[in-house]
């Protein structure tokens, strides 16, 4: 099988490119770089002794995208291409709607001429909406959602959901993530945010290795454990294996398919604090700070049908999730530009 994989630079992207490869598929990868670097590619290459054939070009393009899908026998497409944060997201909501709606309404309709309609898209917890009770269950409906980056995944979600109800020769699997952290065990590629990050794992490996002062950890208030929120972190090599088994599904299953993917376990920010502590054997310093607007105070997956429907789990442990993305982290102090 050739999969276009979109975005595939990009963090989750990079990874989920190795998994693919070792599973015998071969890969195209489509990135305009607006959030990564090709510096990613040359590492999966090196990680998998395999050429990644990459075209630098934007999913909005849709003469780019006719020319991708005539020039190469593509069985699938991987989509993960868009932009991700939800603060920016805030005070560029056209940007948002653009890369991430209007992207994907020109992928869809690129491949659709070209006869291709297997798609695996990146979606997020964020689409269950600010109501939602715990565990997240595939079964509750996509809730409202406080920003425009949630919104872009809950619309693309919908438009998706109505391309597949008008042919049945669509098969899409709506992957809704968790919070993906860790990074490859060679400690080769991981997650390089340009600028402050805003999630906490690389906040908190940057101030590990020295980059940064302390942590701030939003709100000590809230109705948990210990006070801080708590979130579902899974392994990203574990996520990149859940597409490959996603699309391993399509291809006996045809409409549109909603899997969570999480390990069903919440963690706090200081379980997560103690844990990096942990694996790098350095203190973090951190102090508390006022909650951040918009942050829910606990979610975590209920991840059963993506093991019943799919055979996927998580397997890699929170230590592992801290070992990894700590290697990756001393290996790499200023990321791929360092
Ligand atoms: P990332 O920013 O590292 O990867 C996205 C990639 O897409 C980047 O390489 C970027 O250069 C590229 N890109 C952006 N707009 C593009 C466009 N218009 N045309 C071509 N390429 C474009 O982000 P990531 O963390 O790897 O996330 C991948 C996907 O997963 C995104 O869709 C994101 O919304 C989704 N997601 C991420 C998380 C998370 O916590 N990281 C959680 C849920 C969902
Ligand atoms: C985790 C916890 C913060 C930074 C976001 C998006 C979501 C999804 C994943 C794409 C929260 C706390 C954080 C810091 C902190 N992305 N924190 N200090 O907010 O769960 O999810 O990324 O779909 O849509 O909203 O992840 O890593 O930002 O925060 O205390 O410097 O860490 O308050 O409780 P979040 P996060």
């Amino acid at each position: 099988m050739t999969i276009l994989v979109t975005g595939g630079a990009g963090y989750i992207g990079s990874h989920t490119v190795v998994e693919l490869l070792n599973a015998g598929n071969n890969v195209l990868v489509l990135d305009n770089l607006s959030n990564a670097s090709a510096e990613s590619l040359k590492r999966v290459e090196h990680i998998t002794g395999q050429a990644v054939p990459f075209v630098q070009g934007d999913i909005r393009d849709s003469a780019l995208l006719e020319r991708v899908f005539a020039e190469h026998s593509i069985n699938a497409v991987v989509h993960f291409a868009g932009l991700k944060a939800v603060g920016e997201s805030v005070q560029k909501p056209l940007e948002y709607y653009d890369n991430n709606v209007n992207g994907t309404l020109v992928l869809v309709d690129a491949m659709r001429k070209a006869g291709v309609f297997r798609l695996v898209f990146s979606s997020s917890a964020t689409v269950y909406g600010e109501d939602a009770p715990v565990p997240y269950h595939e079964t509750l409906p996509r809730g409202r959602t406080s920003n425009p980056y949630g919104s872009s995944k809950a619309m693309v979600e919908q438009l998706l959901t109505d391309l597949a109800h008008s042919d049945p020769r669509w098969a899409i699997a709506l992957l809704r993530y968790f919070n993906p952290v860790g990074a490859h065990e060679s400690g080769l590629i991981g997650e390089d945010p340009f600028g402050v990050p805003n999630n906490l794992m690389p906040f908190i490996a940057q101030v590990a290795v020295g980059r940064r002062e302390r942590l701030s950890v939003f709100g000590s208030d809230y109705a948990t454990a210990d006070g801080t929120c708590e979130r579902d972190y899974l392994h990203v090599v574990d996520l990149a294996l859940g597409h490959v088994k996603a699309l391993d599904f399509l291809a006996n299953h045809a409409g549109v398919h909603a899997f969570n993917l999480g390990t069903g376990q919440p963690v706090s920010v200081l379980q997560m604090i103690r844990a990096f502590e942990q694996a790098c054997g350095r203190a973090i310093p951190f102090e508390f700070a006022p909650r951040r607007a918009g942050d829910l105070p606990a979610f975590w997956a209920d991840a059963t049908k993506a093991r019943q429907e799919l055979g996927w789990v998580a397997e890699r442990d929170l230590a592992r999730m801290m070992a990894d993305t700590w290697r990756w982290q001393l290996q790499n102090p200023l990321g791929y530009g360092g």
